[in-house]
């Protein structure tokens, strides 16, 4: 629970001059694309390469020593944040997509034939429908889809159906990027686990805004993205448990994941290793344990971001011709909205000329789209150091489309 203390003592202002792109005319209102990075990461990733530069792994020299401790800490820190067990529970990745793609290949697919199922969730992100919908294609799977409601929650008795019919993993986000639902995952993963169902959860939009304990909602695999969590691109996390993943066969192939090579067998590398073939980006996962440990210190955010969401779901909600796509029980970070007979690409474009930053179209939930018979929607996403003075503009911005469409 937040206390009135830390909404109180969570200064907004004080946190923003820690990012040095905010307060720059733009009111950055895109952050379930991407978030922006305090100084802080941005010294530490410029420290690693001017101070700490060597191959992880691989040296006696002090540098490669100093870099493999310096990623092996980046792991310890990241274990310990989300209660993992142990640090060989975590892969690095590039990010969630990689994440959700290592487990389709190297967990599931293995396992699947002919009438074996797969099951998601019809709010889905593209990388977590396309990688089951390859491999279910490439062995005669199916891939079962829950419903969801026209306030965009899952129907979970639909749900708890599909699951009694023993799917070989069922793959579910925690927050759906395109619409801010909460998902009751761990309601969701005791359905799943009552019925023996391995559980990979896409956590790339709840990272950046709660904390995670993989053992308090006892999922299998779980994946999350840095840079949707204010750490750099091009690096992320799979948790996993340490039995299931080193009973996986490696993802990738090649140096650094292997124990003995010789021209006629390979005896591959316990979990992490296994799964990271070659140099990793040594840089990428500092700075991403550098993001955590600045999130972790700045206070408890929860009641300021949800105040600024309620703010923008209300006054968006009294423009007249303004439509919420999806109101769900619980709501994180997105609010997805239409202005009537005007394009979501129009209504963005409108908004960026007003120094609003949001994302437009589809946002790589397509079949969400369908469900909901719309091409995309407007996008407003939210990070712990927006403000109501970026709420203003956005409102301020449609207005003006609404001004400009209506002519
Ligand atoms: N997955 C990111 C988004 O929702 C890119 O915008």
């Amino acid at each position: 629970m937040t206390s009135v203390r830390d909404a109180v003592s969570f200064d907004v202002e004080r946190i923003r001059r820690d990012f040095p792109i905010l307060g720059k005319g733009i009111a950055y209102l895109d952050n379930a694309a991407t978030t922006q990075k305090p100084q802080r990461v941005i010294d530490r990733i410029t420290r690693f390469y001017r101070e700490q530069n060597g191959n992880v792994h691989r040296g006696v020299h002090d540098l490669s020593v100093m870099a493999t401790r310096e990623y092996e800490g980046a792991r310890q820190r990241i274990a310990k944040d989300i209660n993992a067990k142990s640090e060989r529970e975590i892969v690095f990745v590039r990010g969630t997509t990689e994440a959700i793609n290592l487990v389709a290949q190297s967990f599931v697919r293995p396992k699947l034939k002919q009438g074996s199922r797969v099951l998601i969730t019809a709010m889905e992100h593209h990388s977590n429908i396309v990688p089951w919908q390859a491999i279910c294609g490439e062995t005669g799977a199916k891939l079962d889809v829950a419903p969801i409601d026209d306030n965009g929650d899952v129907v979970l008795e639909a749900f708890d159906r599909l699951v009694r019919k023993g799917p070989v993993i069922a793959s579910f986000a925690s927050v759906s990027n395109a619409l801010g639902t909460v998902n009751p995952i761990k309601e969701m993963i005791e359905m799943c686990k009552s019925n023996g169902v391995p559980t990979l959860i896409d956590g790339a939009q709840s990272v950046p805004h709660t904390r995670v304990d993989v053992r308090d909602i006892d999922c299998d695999f779980f994946a999350f993205s840095s840079h949707k969590a204010f750490g750099p691109t091009g690096i992320g996390a799979l948790y996993g448990r340490e039995e299931l993943l080193n009973a996986m066969q490696p993802y990738q192939y090649g140096g650094d994941m292997i124990l003995y090579v010789s021209f006629e067998h390979t005896e591959y590398a316990p979990s992490p290793a296994r799964f990271e073939a070659g140099t990793p980006h040594i840089a990428g996962a500092i700075g991403m344990a550098e993001a955590i440990d600045y999130v972790r210190e700045i206070g408890d955010f929860r009641l300021h971001e949800n105040r600024l969401i309620d703010s923008a779901v209300q006054r968006l909600h009294e423009i007249d011709g303004v439509r919420l796509v999806g109101m769900p029980k619980r709501r994180m970070g997105v609010v997805s909205f239409l202005l009537d007979g005007v394009h979501p690409h129009d209504v963005g474009t409108i908004l960026n000329e007003s120094g609003v930053a949001i994302r437009a179209g589809h946002h790589c939930a397509q079949p969400l789209m369908h469900r909901f018979d719309i091409p995309g929607t407007c996008r407003a996403s939210f990070a712990f150091y927006n403000n109501e003075a970026e709420v203003d503009a956005l409102i301020a911005g449609v207005r003006k489309a609404k001004e400009v469409f209506s002519q």
